[in-house]
């Protein structure tokens, strides 16, 4: 019997309908639209304005997109995987609820959380529920309402982060496609330079957090930039070793969206030209789950059967790695 690996049979997106563009920000905080689009190549993020609304909405409507537009019974699938850092509430996991909402009445639903690399952690627990047989169907969805953890006061993140959601189908195929190979890794070391104070179990809230602002995201840029930098190029040219592949025979790299110049970095350490290099940082700012299943539902149409794809991450924790992975259909 041939080996069962797990592909990406079908894919889908959202973004809310609210843009917030480098001008608006101007009017908000002390930045311009120069500094930001040079510093990060950001132009414009989403943002979820629905009162009320959180991350699941947002995890619905990209499941929705996949469903509808690739004709899936949600009652065959088996697992429902919301990658998030920003979920509903705590306690009550998102994902239950998206599965619920979206028809998935036959699933059980769990959240997994890793910041800006819980979408490729995601794909390395997808893919493995379906090598070993276990299940058929498993959907993992990448989605983040970023806005409700930013501070729009604080000009380091504000102009950072957008709110969107992907998904992405993995299902058995008995061709080779899809799943290859992981390098996955983390450091504690992280904790400190990008995280939320307040609100966890360290911190619980009181009036004293909500008074110091200590419930939203704070990140010393400067570092968590030198170690993205670094990692994600490293990560990237160890799968790349390990498999044999070179500049040529890889096809599409698909890097998380925090910052156009950590990307350039990672393409440039592999020698990737830029047509090879996926990229919608400019239209979504960083989405954290939601950038890599965002970049797939917006690259479907040009992915052919066979190509090579290299994904990439860098986020809080600090977490990060690459995985290698088969396109394995044509639309
Ligand atoms: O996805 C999760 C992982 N996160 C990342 O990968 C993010 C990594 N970090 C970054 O992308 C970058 O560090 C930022 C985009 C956050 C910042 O860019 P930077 O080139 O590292 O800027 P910086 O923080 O070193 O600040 C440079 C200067 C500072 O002024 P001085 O001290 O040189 O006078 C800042 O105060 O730019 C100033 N600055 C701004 N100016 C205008 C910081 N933010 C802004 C702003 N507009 N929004």
């Amino acid at each position: 019997m041939a080996k069962i690996t797990a592909a990406i049979t079908a894919v889908g997106k959202y973004v809310p309908d609210y843009i917030l563009t480098n001008q608006e920000l101007e009017t908000m905080v002390e930045t311009n639209d120069e500094w930001i689009t040079s510093r990060t190549g950001i132009k414009e993020r989403r943002i979820l304005k629905e009162e009320g609304e959180g991350t699941s909405y947002l995890a619905i409507k990209a499941a929705e997109d996949l469903i509808t537009r690739n004709n899936i019974n949600p009652k065959e699938i088996d697992l429902v995987i919301v990658a998030t850092a920003t979920p509903d509430m705590l306690v009550a996991s998102t994902a239950v609820y998206t599965a619920t909402k979206i028809g998935a009445v036959n699933a059980f639903a769990y959240d997994l959380q890793a910041a800006c690399s819980s979408f490729l952690y995601g794909m390395s627990t997808a893919s493995s529920y379906i090598e070993s047989g276990r299940y058929k169907k498993v959907l993992l969805i990448g989605a983040d309402k970023m806005s409700s953890i930013i501070d729009y006061t604080d000009r380091a993140t504000c102009i950072i982060f957008g709110d969107g959601a992907g998904a992405a189908l993995f299902e058995p195929n008995e061709e080779g496609l899809g799943f290859q190979d992981e390098y996955l890794r983390s450091d504690g070391i992280g904790r400190e330079f990008l995280k939320i104070d307040a609100g966890g179990s360290i911190l619980p809230t009181s009036e004293d957090t909500i008074k110091n602002r200590q419930h939203y995201v704070h990140q010393e840029g400067r570092t968590v930039f030198k170690f993205a930098v670094s990692n994600m190029a490293d990560v990237s040219e160890k799968i790349l070793e390990r498999n044999n592949l070179t500049k040529e025979t890889v096809n599409w790299l698909v890097p998380h969206q925090a910052n156009k110049r950590i990307i350039e970095a990672t393409a440039n350490r592999i020698g990737l030209a830029e047509e090879k290099v996926m990229m919608n940082i400019h239209r979504y700012g960083n989405t954290t789950s939601a950038t890599l299943p965002l970049l797939l539902a917006d690259y479907e149409k040009e992915l052919k059967k066979g190509d090579n794809l290299i994904f990439a991450a860098f986020g809080g924790g600090f977490t990060w790695g690459a995985i290698y992975l088969k396109w394995a259909y044509n639309k």
